[in-house]
């Protein structure tokens, strides 16, 4: 992919796509900000060129056509003003042209109130095209997705070349897929679970353990065993069997955290997986699976992990993705973690800087271990 150090950029007008997509509570307050602090190098680099520089981002899921406040970027244009000591201003009608003024960046109001946004409009495509001379790509949690903003522009810009949020995703993904030390040890958790069947597959033919856990790991519990309440996925069953014949290396945990309820008051007890009640949920793993898993990590000099192994934002399930976390950063190996809980789960213990690196993508990152490259990647490597 060009990157973005070996165009001349100076004094040009850069649209830079990034991924400001971060989780925002009932109040407005952002929650976590780590997306919006590893999208700075480009804009900062941008700035340090004496760009004109105009800013593009999603917030959620908003209907096409309907402004909605609570997803407005409002609030990030304060942050990023904030952040980067330099007036960041939000524009709303911007699809007719931008007239700049100086000193100023331009934040673009969230492009998924643009009708087709997301069905990859060739007009609105070649509308933001225009507002630019050089378009910079930096989304790289948002690469898998063929969207106007994304994808089409690239089409139509004078120039597209890729910002160093995603030259770097890229460079890490490559080192695990491409040259990983071994032993691998991959740990694939969560509650999103039918994506992730078909990452368990490309993990367990490229890594030597795959840990599972959260409810990938209980709809795999579920074909020898009761799981009670837990979270599963009855429509991957017959992939989940397929997968357990077919991949000796998947370690499901042996025994967890249950409980009726999802509190902090909760009655919980430690239960053997073949020894769940009718009433009761999987909430975490159990001691002895936290040995297990804290040996092979020790043995491991290349770790991938995505997605908690129980409900850790609750503190009677936290201990599980808690002692996951301590082992790998009490680990001398290259570690890669991605996904938007497992961030947050990182965020919550504060450990950001012990890990080798830490993925923006969620969606991205997983598609891009399954299938070596995202749409918005390969195109950007067909352009000179
Ligand atoms: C994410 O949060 O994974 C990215 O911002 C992409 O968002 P999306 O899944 O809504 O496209």
């Amino acid at each position: 992919m060009l990157n973005i150090l070996n165009v001349n950029i100076k004094n040009k007008i850069i649209l830079i796509r990034s991924d400001l997509n971060v989780p925002i509570d009932s109040k407005g307050n952002i929650i976590s900000d780590i997306r919006i602090k590893l999208s700075l190098p480009t804009i900062r680099y941008a700035l340090n060129q004496n760009c004109k520089i105009i800013i593009s981002s999603h917030l959620g899921n908003p209907v096409e056509g309907q402004y909605n406040h609570l997803l407005s970027l409002k609030k990030i244009s304060i942050y990023l003003s904030k952040i980067l000591n330099y007036k960041v201003i939000l524009k709303k009608n911007y699809l007719d042209g931008i007239k700049f003024k100086n000193d100023e960046i331009i934040l673009l109001e969230n492009v998924r109130f643009n009708i087709g946004e997301k069905s990859n409009n060739d007009i609105l495509s070649q509308k933001y095209a225009s507002l630019c001379d050089i378009f910079v790509m930096d989304a790289f949690a948002t690469a898998h997705r063929i969207h106007s903003s994304t994808y089409g522009i690239i089409k139509y810009a004078k120039k597209s070349c890729a910002g160093l949020l995603l030259i770097n995703e890229i460079k890490n993904l490559k080192k695990f897929l491409k040259n990983p030390l071994k032993p691998i040890i991959s740990i694939i958790g969560g509650s999103k679970i039918s994506t992730k069947f078909r990452i368990l597959k490309k993990l367990s033919k490229i890594s030597d353990t795959v840990i599972v856990g959260g409810g990938i790991a209980n709809t795999l519990i579920s074909l020898n065993h009761n799981i009670g309440k837990s979270l599963y996925e009855p429509n991957a069953i017959l992939l989940a069997k397929e997968i357990m014949e077919k991949y000796k290396n998947i370690i499901i945990p042996v025994d967890s955290i249950v409980s009726t309820n999802m509190t902090n008051n909760s009655l919980i007890k430690i239960r053997e997986i073949n020894n769940i009640r009718k009433n009761e949920k999987i909430l975490d793993i159990g001691k002895k699976t936290i040995n297990i898993i804290q040996n092979k990590i020790k043995k491991a000099r290349t770790i991938l992990w995505n997605g908690p192994v129980g409900v850790f934002e609750i503190k009677n399930f936290r201990k599980g993705t808690e002692s996951i976390i301590n082992a790998i950063i009490n680990s001398n190996s290259f570690s890669i973690v991605g996904g938007g809980d497992t961030l947050a789960a990182l965020e919550l213990f504060n450990v950001f800087d012990k890990i080798s690196y830490i993925s923006t993508g969620g969606g991205s990152f997983l598609k891009y271990i399954e299938n070596n490259q995202l749409p918005v990647t390969s195109l950007l490597e067909n352009i000179s």
